[in-house]
């Protein structure tokens, strides 16, 4: 199928390249190829004043000042720098996570408890909850002390959508002088997202989330009010104020500076339409599909994501339905795309209290501001013509 017949409902795994990002990389793609580390002639000045401008336009997106802004190569490695940065300045002090994180979280978290660090998984609320997927504010307040060095909540879930509410969850954390990372990959240009606001020490993104390139992203340190300390998890030419080695990625960070500013122009008015696309697609498949289950938050602005929709459909497997929409040129996912080389059933469904069985027969649809109105009645039509043939209704 051509690459541009897709009807692509996967934005949360990656999306779509914009055209002006494009634009904006290609000179440093070609022509303009000095290494923004040299300051002996102009191509290297050059390249140096685009990181600089790009860190600009990444804080000016998130509310932070540029010397707070530290490029990597995408939301992974700023999970790692900051969980394993804050980690080791304090030996042995307790780490917080939930357990509906992204595996990037998980995963070092878990690694880091392997080295000694006690951790805490917290629970969220179940599916019979009004709000599935919810930190449960009270257990936090329990479980961070003064032996907490630092706690990881996600603003926005890449699976069910769930907003937490970062306000709350970064005044507990303020009574203990923890520090707050905060996941924000899939926020930008989806929510308002302000540093300040979140009250974060430390907040992660990806350029790939909001139409830039894939393999860039930035990890916000605070140095306003607090100044955050970390160890660099990279050794080697010093970069990003020694605590990311490596050369820059110029072409990649002028991509990820020029994504932020026109994702961030679109709020709040972008979330609102692409809100509407995702409620439409919901109602169609609610109409044509008896027993569907809307698994996580409700569909409300600050509750879930505006181009969030994860649906469990009745007596069919998951798996199979994909297949079958992606014959049919839609692309959709069962969950997150770093998982999903290994099918286990996802583990922020079953946080939020589905069966494995029931997380199977779910799916997840990401709508994004490139989604148009036309592409979501083809979709509906096509998953329920999908779902009608697999469930021979
Ligand atoms: C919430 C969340 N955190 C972290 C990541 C990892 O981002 P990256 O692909 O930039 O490493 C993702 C990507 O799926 C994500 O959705």
């Amino acid at each position: 199928m051509p690459a541009d017949s897709w009807i692509y409902l996967d934005n949360h795994a990656t999306t779509r390249l914009d055209p002006l990002v494009l634009e904006a990389m290609l000179p440093w793609l070609t022509n303009h190829y000095g290494n923004a580390g040299s300051g002996t002639h102009d191509l290297g000045l050059e390249a140096r004043a685009a990181v600089e401008t790009a860190r600009h336009q990444v804080a000016a997106a998130v509310g932070a000042t540029p010397r707070e802004i530290v490029f990597t190569s995408g939301a992974t490695e700023s999970v790692n720098l900051a969980l394993l940065g804050a980690a080791s300045r304090r030996p042995g002090g307790r780490l917080v996570v939930v357990a509906t994180e992204h595996a990037a979280v998980l995963d070092t978290a878990d690694q880091l408890e392997r080295q000694g660090w006690p951790l805490t998984r917290l629970p969220v609320a179940g599916r019979d909850s009004d709000c599935p997927g919810l930190i449960d504010l009270d257990r936090l307040a329990n479980e961070v002390d003064d032996q907490t060095v630092v706690v990881s909540v996600m603003l926005a879930n890449n699976e069910i959508g769930l907003i937490q509410p970062l306000a709350d969850v970064a005044a507990i954390v303020r009574r203990h002088g923890a520090l707050l990372h905060v996941d924000c990959a899939q926020a930008i240009g989806n929510l308002a997202v302000d540093v300040d606001s979140l009250d974060a020490d430390l907040a992660s993104f990806s350029a790939h989330k909001c139409h830039g390139p894939k393999g860039v992203g930035a990890l916000y340190v605070r140095r306003r009010q607090r100044l955050v300390r970390l160890d660099p998890q990279t050794f080697g030419g010093g970069q990003e104020r020694g605590l990311r080695s490596g050369t820059l990625n110029v072409p990649g960070i002028v991509g990820m500076g020029r994504a932020c500013e026109l994702a961030t122009a679109g709020v709040p008015n972008t979330p609102i339409a692409v809100a509407a696309l995702r409620d439409r697609l919901w109602q169609r498949l609610a109409e044509q599909v008896p027993g569907l289950r809307l698994n996580g938050p409700p569909l409300t602005p600050g509750q879930r994501l505006p181009n969030n929709l994860h649906i469990e459909f009745p007596g069919i497997d998951g798996g199979t339905l994909l297949a079958e929409l992606s014959r049919a040129g839609v692309a959709a996912s069962a969950g997150s795309a770093c998982s999903s080389e290994h099918p286990r059933p996802s583990h922020v469904l079953l946080a939020i209290g589905l069966s494995e069985e029931e997380a199977r027969r779910s799916l997840r649809f990401g709508l994004s501001r490139l989604t148009t109105e036309a592409e979501i009645d083809r979709a509906a039509e096509a998953i329920t013509g999908a779902f009608n043939r697999l469930s021979g209704s």
